[in-house]
Order: C-alpha cells, then sequence, then structure tokens
C-alpha cells in the first residue's frame, strides 16, 4: 500500500547537503519556515552494519516535522532494512538518485541509477511494499546531455509506487557546474501525477515564487542558498504572501544555532565549518573567516562570531 506525501506547510523544502543539514542546521531551518527538512544522504549498508557515524545522520530534533531521511546504495536489501529499523522516526524516505560524487557511481548507487529506471524502480517497489512511510526519489535530468531520461524515471517510478519525485535539473555529468534546466522539471511536472519537487539555482525569493509559477511543481528544494542563510526560508514565505521580504544579517542567527548544536552535541569542526558559511556575504565576512579557519575551541569561535 502506497502512503501519500505529506502536506507541507511551506513549499520551500531543505534540500539535502552531505556535511551541511546535520541536526542542528535543519532544526534551524524548520523555526525559519522550512515546510520539509531531509537528512544528508546517509548508507543503507552503514545503517545495518550499526556504522556509529552514520546512525548520527539519522537523529532528529523534535520540531522536525514532517522530516525526511535519504538513503543511497547499491544493495537493495540494506535500503529496505535501513528504512524499516528506522522509518518509526521519519515522515518520508527518500531515495538518492543524484549524487554525481565518484565514490558513489563507482558502485553503482546515486545518479549511476539513473542508467537503469527499472532498477530504482525496483528499489521504490520493495521500499513502498516495506515500510508504512511514503518513499520518494531525487533524481537529476539524466546522465548526460544526450540522456536526459527523467521524464521516463518519473513515470517509472510513479508507477512503482514512489509518493513524490524530485528533479534537479543537472546532469550527472554536469556536477554542479553549468545551469540547472527547469524545462526538464516542468516536463517532469507535467508528465506525472504525484507531487514533483523542483531544485537547481534558487537563490532569492523571486526566484523561487518565478520558478514556482512557470513549471507548476508542488515544491522547491533549496541546498547552497540555505546554507549558512536559514532566514531564506522566511524571506520566502514572506514574498510569496506579500510580495516583499526583510533582509537580515545572516550572522545575526547563528547564536540560535550554536544553541541547537550544544543541544545535539554536534562535533566542534562541524560547528566551525557552520559558522564560515554564516559569515559569507556579512560585512566584514572575509576577516572573520580568516579568523574563524585558525580558531581551536569552541570558546575562542564564540568570541569571534558573537561579539
Ligand atoms: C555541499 C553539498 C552537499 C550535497 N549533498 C547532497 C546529498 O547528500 N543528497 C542529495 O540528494 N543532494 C545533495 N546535494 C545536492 C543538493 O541537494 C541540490 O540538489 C543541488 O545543490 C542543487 O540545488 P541548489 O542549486 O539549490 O544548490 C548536495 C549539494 C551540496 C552543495
Amino acid at each position: 500500500m502506497t502512503s501519500a506525501f505529506p502536506r507541507l506547510s511551506s513549499p520551500a523544502i531543505l534540500s539535502p547537503m552531505a556535511g551541511v543539514t546535520d541536526v542542528a542546521f535543519r532544526a534551524l531551518c524548520k523555526r525559519y519556515g522550512a515546510g520539509l527538512t531531509c537528512t544528508e544522504f546517509v548508507s543503507g549498508t552503514g545503517l545495518v552494519r550499526g556504522n556509529a557515524h552514520t546512525h548520527r545522520m539519522v537523529h532528529t530534533d523534535v520540531s522536525e516535522t514532517p522530516v525526511a531521511v535519504q538513503l543511497f546504495g547499491n544493495e537493495i536489501k540494506d535500503v529496505v532494512d535501513a528504512a524499516r529499523m528506522f522509518e518509526d522516526r521519519f515522515d518520508v524516505i527518500d531515495i538518492n538518485c543524484g549524487c554525481p560524487a565518484w565514490k558513489v557511481i563507482k558502485t553503482g548507487a546515486g545518479s549511476e541509477m539513473l542508467r537503469s529506471p527499472e532498477r530504482i524502480a525496483s528499489f521504490v517497489n520493495k521500499l513502498a511494499s516495506s515500510v508504512s512511510r511514503p518513499v520518494t526519489v531525487k533524481i537529476r535530468a539524466g546522465i548526460d546531455a544526450k540522456t536526459i531520461n527523467a521524464v521516463e524515471v518519473a513515470k517509472i517510478v510513479e508507477d512503482a509506487g514512489a509518493a513524490a519525485i524530485a528533479v534537479h535539473g543537472r546532469t550527472q555529468a554536469q556536477g554542479y557546474s553549468g545551469r540547472a534546466d527547469w524545462d526538464i522539471v516542468k516536463r517532469v511536472k507535467d508528465a506525472v501525477d504525484i507531487p514533483v519537487i523542483g531544485n537547481g539555482d534558487v537563490f532569492t525569493p523571486e526566484t523561487f515564487k518565478r520558478r514556482l509559477d512557470e513549471s507548476g511543481v508542488d515544491a522547491i528544494m533549496l541546498a547552497r542558498g540555505a546554507v549558512g542563510n536559514p532566514f531564506l526560508f522566511t524571506q520566502i514565505d514572506q514574498y510569496l504572501k506579500t510580495g516583499a521580504y526583510e533582509m537580515r544579517d545572516r550572522l545575526s542567527l547563528f547564536d540560535e544555532f550554536l544553541d541547537l548544536a550544544k543541544e545535539h552535541a554536534l562535533d566542534f569542526g562541524i560547528v566551525k565549518n557552520h559558522a564560515i558559511m554564516f559569515s559569507k556575504g556579512v560585512v566584514g565576512g572575509a576577516a572573520l573567516r580568516l579568523a574563524l579557519t585558525r580558531c581551536r575551541t569552541s570558546e575562542e569561535l564564540q568570541r569571534i562570531v558573537l561579539v
């Protein structure tokens, strides 16, 4: 039995990002208006084997409802077993079919799965019949400019029981270069009945609204635009409702991030990376980042950032 994708309080979703969307950062994005938060991609095999580091990745904050876990792997049994182990904590189980990193695609996982849509369908089908949560898939436009197959993949995963599909309008070959193709996102939206989530190059509330209107997608995932900038979710909400939005210094949210990081016992290195990301685009940011890269303790970091 396929369960439905949850209703979201906002069409702005926090996209999964390895090394960025840890529990504290997700909780902060939720607080500032993300309609759905999602873990970074987590290895199904790592979870099944009880890897401690991997297990920390599926820790969630109570505020995160709804929340998705993104799993990846080439061993379907591991992905299914991992989903069954942790489904109680999550509202959505997502399968990563978009990662272009060599260490992932060489194992046949991530965006490499786009080479065989039937394999993705079989993942979806097995997962959807094994867990009681909605199963979604995050894909790219295709492998390269010659093999754009997002529409084909979307139709096949819909038939296999997926509750929604997210489409990043770049190919595996593009990595993060070039521009996201929103025509392909729109073509997917026109081809299937399940909710479609568009993704790629949305950094401002204006672009968010334009992409939403032009493509007709049900929601949009934000990745790089949200890094160090959870207030973007509030701005999008304001803009969709009123046509205007407030500006706010990104760093002014960092003390809230620190509290959440403490509560969830995040490693110093992770906190430091976020501090560097929050300081991008603020006045005096370059000097701040230089000091941050040199700092070694939490106390020192707080002295530098919370002035
Ligand atoms: C640092 C970083 C880590 C990422 N990690 C993941 C991941 O774990 N899973 C995933 O599906 N996509 C991952 N992505 C891709 C993003 O979720 C998103 O699809 C892509 O960045 C395009 O969206 P954007 O233009 O809003 O950044 C990552 C992107 C970045 C920049």
